[in-house]
């Protein structure tokens, strides 16, 4: 196959290094494919100026006093919505984990010690506590990517669903956007293939459409979506709690939050927008709204997001359409060289293209940003060691007297 006018020329326009050697041979379909859908508008994004934000006003969060006063209203209204069948969980399962530094899905990493517990386990163990509770089960919609699906796929068959009801649980993959080097090359992973990436964890809706699984949703009448990180191994899923708090609000979303350690700490934290719920970087924090606190001392923009949040699927229907902003991240992406060596860096060399579910909270007409008391319910794994890692979680997994 040779490339088309339209591909040749943008190639030549933006000078593309690596792909301009290519231009009159016969190159494989696939390379072609990918070529043709390639959104060439996002290298403007390189030298772009970041994303323009509005007025940011602080959002009240409902906090562990509230919660605890009304916990079993709460918990009775979550469980019947389980029991209903109104409750959907999507695990986004699609991120590479560069950090963590483990080549497999991140779910399939071993976080045992003493015994085997690897971070998918884990999660359907904290899910099968709800819906034994329930005694319902809750659609668990998988979200993977080109590069993990498979084995992610296999990996839960091997381990027949970790004690899971499998008719209750669907894969979906996401899209996959070129990397491009610092100066804007699009870079090809073989010779076949551009250095392909997961898109972002922003699409996950669209893509679950685009799997058809609005149908199966339909079918089984799920009317609200927890999505969750695969990483957090403290993650409450379809929590009745948070899900019935969400409910008697009257609110279309909400996120689970928890309490800053301190004004400065790196987490985006929730807010409002130009009057929209909203999450604001710590980066655009200035010290005066880092600082400011009520009149008991609780910071104004004190609550963090943790990537636990419930979504009202006919709000979701809704902005689906809309298009999210795309951020432009710094990420370890293995390319080949001029002379058609593969290198694998160790620092990060390349930008990705990714849209984030942060930006789908600004979307939303309201969100209940709910407060979870971080020791119980949040243990990132995002580092091999340090903070938010491994070692960290690990601890926190005992801390809560859970056999590793
Ligand atoms: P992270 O932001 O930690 O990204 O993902 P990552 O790719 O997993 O890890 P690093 O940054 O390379 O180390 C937060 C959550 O969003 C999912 C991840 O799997 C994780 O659950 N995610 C991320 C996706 O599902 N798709 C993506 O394209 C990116």
């Amino acid at each position: 196959m040779q490339m088309n006018q339209i591909v040749r020329e943008k190639i030549q326009s933006t000078g593309q290094k690596y792909l301009i050697p290519l231009i009159d041979k016969e190159i494989p379909e696939k390379l072609e494919n990918q070529l043709e859908q390639m959104d060439w508008s996002c290298l403007d994004l390189i030298h772009g100026k970041p994303q323009e934000r509005g007025n940011f006003a602080p959002l009240r969060a409902m906090e562990l006093s509230e919660i605890q006063e009304r916990k079993e209203e709460f918990r009775s209204i979550g469980l019947k919505a389980i029991r209903e069948g109104w409750m959907g969980a999507v695990l986004l399962a699609g991120g590479q984990g560069t950090r963590l530094g483990f080549d497999k899905a991140k779910g399939m990493f071993n976080i045992g010690v003493h015994k085997n517990l690897y971070i998918f386990e884990q999660l359907i163990q904290n899910l099968l506590q709800v819906t034994s509770e329930a005694g319902a089960w809750v659609p668990l919609y998988i979200m993977t990517s080109d590069k993990n699906d498979a084995q992610t796929r296999e990996f839960f068959e091997e381990h027949d669903y970790f004690g899971y009801n499998r008719d209750y649980i669907r894969f979906f993959v996401q899209k996959m956007v070129p990397a491009v080097d610092f100066e804007g090359n699009i870079l090809m992973e073989s010779e076949e293939s551009l250095a392909m990436s997961p898109n972002g964890n922003g699409g996950w809706f669209q893509s679950m459409i685009s799997a058809g699984l609005d149908q199966d949703m339909k079918e089984k009448g799920v009317e609200w979506l927890n999505v969750f990180a695969v990483d957090n191994v403290l993650q409450r899923i379809a929590d009745p709690v948070f899900i019935g708090a969400v409910i008697a609000s009257g609110c279309v979303s909400g996120s689970k939050v928890v309490r800053k350690v301190s004004p400065y700490e790196r987490v985006g934290a929730m807010c409002l927008e130009d009057g929209k719920p909203s999450i604001v970087e710590y980066y655009e924090l200035t010290s005066e709204m880092a600082e400011a606190a009520d009149e008991k001392g609780t910071l104004l923009y004190g609550f963090g997001v943790i990537l636990n949040y419930l979504f009202s699927v006919d709000a979701l229907m809704n902005v689906v359409q809309k298009k999210l902003p795309v951020h432009v991240v710094q990420k370890k992406v293995p390319y080949l060289d001029e002379s058609g060596e593969l290198q694998k860096p160790e620092e990060p060399n390349a930008y990705k293209f990714e849209t984030l579910i942060l930006d789908m909270v600004y979307m939303m007409d309201n969100c209940l940003p709910f407060e979870v008391e971080r020791e119980r319910e949040f243990a990132p794994v995002k580092n091999a060691v340090g903070t938010d890692s491994v070692e960290s979680a690990r601890e926190l997994l005992k801390k809560n007297g859970i056999m590793i």
